[in-house]
């Protein structure tokens, strides 16, 4: 058996084009959505990512600017920044690039983002309204990976879904996604027993792990629908999952590629979740 591929590029590009539909529907109404992305220091990762943001969010009609810190900012003046972004209505989505400085405490710092501006969904009311199924933003990699599931049809319903990482960005929110759907959801990570046992019955794998081949062939059920967030380096110095795809593509009935798979849905549910933030701005009755 050959799993069927998930393409994430593809499905990214479609939401992009619905996302810039709605957008130009927005700017009719003399609303124009505004991603204010805050950078500080030089991790050159961060760079690269950041710039993705400003062009993903650009070429589809939002506007959105990068902001970038010394390394050496004070704490105080990073918060009094984003209090300002807070309180300015032209900015509807706020995003502070992690990793910050070691001299900052960063779970206060997204704490300051007003969760009504956190299009990352990061903040502890977002992740709160996620677990009692309250509207609020939805982190953008296990957002994207829902869409996925949902772009094959895929009724979760009953499903066992195995999410392999308990991180507050992946893991935990993509178990409370999965939950919502009425999957019956198992969280592993480093400390579980027997990994091998959890995955073989599982319909669904979602490995958010950071660590190349943590799922193997022998580890999945035939026909399993195996999500991979992982984005490691091969040794050839390539983009890699955490899956290896090679062999677990001739066991699985579904299988996402890395690159082009969960990547491009990240980016692209960033700026569903902006143009959802400046919709509510400008309808606050929803
Ligand atoms: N650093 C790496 N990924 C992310 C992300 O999704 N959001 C933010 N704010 N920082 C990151």
């Amino acid at each position: 058996m050959t799993a069927q591929i998930i393409d994430g590029k593809a499905l990214a590009q479609t939401i992009r084009a619905e996302v810039a539909g709605r957008t130009a529907a927005l700017k009719a109404r003399g609303i124009q959505p505004h991603l204010s992305i805050i950078m500080v220091g030089d991790d050159p990762a961060s760079a690269v990512y950041t710039k993705h943001k400003v062009n993903d969010s650009t070429e589809t009609g939002l506007s959105a600017k990068l902001e970038r810190y010394p390394a050496d900012m004070p704490e105080a003046d990073l918060l009094t920044r984003i209090e300002a972004l807070n309180a300015d209505a032209s900015v509807h989505g706020i995003l502070v690039q992690l990793p910050l400085p070691k001299h900052m405490d960063s779970q206060k710092v997204i704490e300051t983002i007003s969760p009504a501006k956190d299009v990352d969904g990061f903040h502890v009311a977002s992740a709160g309204a996620l677990m009692v199924g309250r509207p609020g933003f939805w982190p953008c990699t296990p957002h994207g990976c829902m869409k996925m599931l949902e772009s094959i049809g895929y009724d979760l319903r009953g499903k066992h879904a195995v999410v392999i990482g308990r991180s507050n960005i992946v893991g935990k929110p993509m178990a409370m996604m999965l939950l919502a759907k009425d999957a019956t959801v198992t969280v592993c990570h480093s400390r579980t027993r027997d990994l091998k046992a959890f995955t073989l019955d599982a319909d669904v794998i979602v490995a958010a792990v950071g660590k190349r081949n943590v799922l193997t062939a022998d580890m999945v059920k035939p026909g399993a629908v195996v999500i991979d967030v992982g984005m490691n380096q091969n040794d050839e110095g390539k983009l890699c999952g955490d899956v290896d795809f090679a062999g677990v593509k001739e066991v699985a009935g579904w299988i996402t590629p890395v690159p082009g798979g969960v990547g491009p849905m990240t980016r692209a549910m960033l700026l569903v979740n902006t143009l959802e933030a400046a919709e509510r701005a400008g309808n606050p009755a929803h």
